[in-house]
């Protein structure tokens, strides 16, 4: 029983996987912010870990807040670092309970990542599994890192997506999947705006539900 007048704040989770650079970040913090849900970029975790060096089990065991405030997460690198420790059963494990604690945040909370509807947050009010062809995502990724030639051309980010999106789908522990009942949503000929608005009225329509 709760206090007398005072309502117990709503717990409603909206899980979004996919691939990387489908679109999940941005729809994510849209939908943060439309809806006041708190967020959380779980690919920060396994990026933080990644970087970390040293034994990846004890880093994600003894992760703070404070190391995914680093400033080197978002590169390439990190990022392969990241999708490589993600194959590790006792990392996922390490990192699990945060989630499922975030994921009940008091008012409602949005996590992006690729197992948050199959292995984190099965039960989500909302399942969106956000995905493009390789060659859109690349080519996003390419624009965001500055549209450069030589190491990071377009070429070399479309081979380190094609790798990434084989290791995390390929992997025994929490493969990259939707999960049967996510609405998928192919953002390869939309615009972002489009993709958010959809993503959105999903949302929408379940709390009026
Ligand atoms: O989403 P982002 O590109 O930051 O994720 C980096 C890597 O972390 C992914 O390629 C994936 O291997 C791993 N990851 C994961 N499970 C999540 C989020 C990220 O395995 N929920």
């Amino acid at each position: 029983m709760g206090m007398p007048g005072k309502r117990p704040a709503m717990i409603f989770t909206v899980a979004i996987d996919g691939p990387a650079a489908a679109g999940k970040g941005t729809i994510s913090r849209a939908i943060a912010e439309r809806f006041g849900f708190a967020h959380l970029d779980t690919g920060l975790l396994y990026r933080a870990v990644g970087v970390m060096g040293g034994d990846p089990v004890a880093a994600a065991r003894n992760l703070t807040p404070h190391d995914l405030t680093r400033d080197d997460l978002r590169s390439l690198g990190a990022g392969q670092a990241a999708s490589r420790v993600a194959t590790l059963p006792a990392v996922r494990a390490a990192l699990t309970e945060f989630q499922r604690r975030f994921a009940r945040s008091p008012g409602g909370a949005v996590l992006d990542g690729r197992d948050i509807g199959t292995v984190i947050c099965p039960q989500a009010e909302v399942k969106l599994y956000v995905t493009a062809t390789p060659e859109v995502r690349a080519k996003r990724r390419w624009l965001e890192l500055g549209g450069q030639s030589g190491p990071d051309s377009l070429d070399a980010v479309l081979a380190q997506v094609i790798e990434r999106d084989a290791r995390d789908m390929g992997r025994a522990d929490a493969p990259l999947r939707p999960s049967d009942d996510a609405l998928v949503l192919d953002t390869s000929s939309m615009t972002i705006d489009e993709a958010v608005a959809k993503a959105c009225d999903t949302v929408a329509q379940r709390l009026s539900a």
